[in-house]
């Protein structure tokens, strides 16, 4: 009987210090945190838009998460300054990633703003960039007559030759697209989110006798 106390109590003992380490420690550190005041929140589209991403997959190959640069050379890659927390404030769930099969994606937005070259590059990613592993998203968009996509009033896209279906026939985005398009062109975190570094001295001196 005693070995069976000893071993009930031992695991609660584990199983307590396991739930302060990684439940109520995690959740004290970033339960202040607020949103940097140049983040917007995502508008409906964008939100519908972000599960479409996460129905399909991006985040398997992609990540939202620039390190800093004693990390990583992300910095250099053109992904940006390293995420801080505040970042994800209205990102539920998060899609931070863990793979980067493609590249960080957390200022695409910023990168790249146009809305004919993502919708374009999902259709079929290597029309834009030829030797491209990405998988194309045909789903995504419906082939019609070039007619009754005029009669619609449906924007086809504007596809490099060579990509372009049959004449008389062009590829129109559908909702999903498009939405998932505005939260592609929506993430941009390139704000500043530490306080200025501050002046030398000297410097600050000369600056204040100047004005
Ligand atoms: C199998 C892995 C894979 C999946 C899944 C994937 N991608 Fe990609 N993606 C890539 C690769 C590789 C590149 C780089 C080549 C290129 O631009 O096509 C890329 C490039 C991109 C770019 C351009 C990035 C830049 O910096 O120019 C965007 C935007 C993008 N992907 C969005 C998406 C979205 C949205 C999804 C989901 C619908 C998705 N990707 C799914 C692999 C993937």
């Amino acid at each position: 009987m005693e070995n069976e106390v000893k071993l009930a109590s031992g695991a609660m003992v584990a199983l307590g210090i396991a739930t302060a380490a990684l439940v109520v420690m995690p959740y004290l550190e970033v339960r202040d945190i607020k949103p940097p005041p140049q983040l917007k929140p995502y508008t409906s589209a964008q939100l519908r838009g972000r599960e479409v991403y996460v129905a399909n997959g991006c985040v398997y190959c992609h990540s939202q998460q620039p390190r800093d640069r004693n990390l990583g050379p992300d910095g250099q890659r053109g992904w940006g300054r390293a995420s801080v927390p505040g970042d994800y404030f209205y990102d539920r769930p998060h899609l931070l990633g863990s793979m980067r099969t493609g590249p960080d994606l957390f200022n695409i937005g910023a990168r790249q703003p146009s809305k004919d070259w993502h919708l374009g590059h999902l259709y079929q990613p290597r029309a834009y960039v030829p030797d491209s592993i990405m998988p194309s998203y045909p789903y995504l968009f419906t082939v019609k007559d070039e007619k009754d996509a005029q009669a619609e009033g449906e924007q086809p896209l504007a596809l490099p030759p060579g990509f372009r279906p049959m004449i008389g026939q062009v590829v129109v985005p559908t909702p999903e697209a498009l939405d998932l398009v505005k939260y592609l062109q929506g993430m941009d975190h390139t704000y500043p989110v530490l306080p200025p570094e501050p002046k030398p001295v000297a410097q600050s001196k000369a600056d204040s006798h100047a004005q």
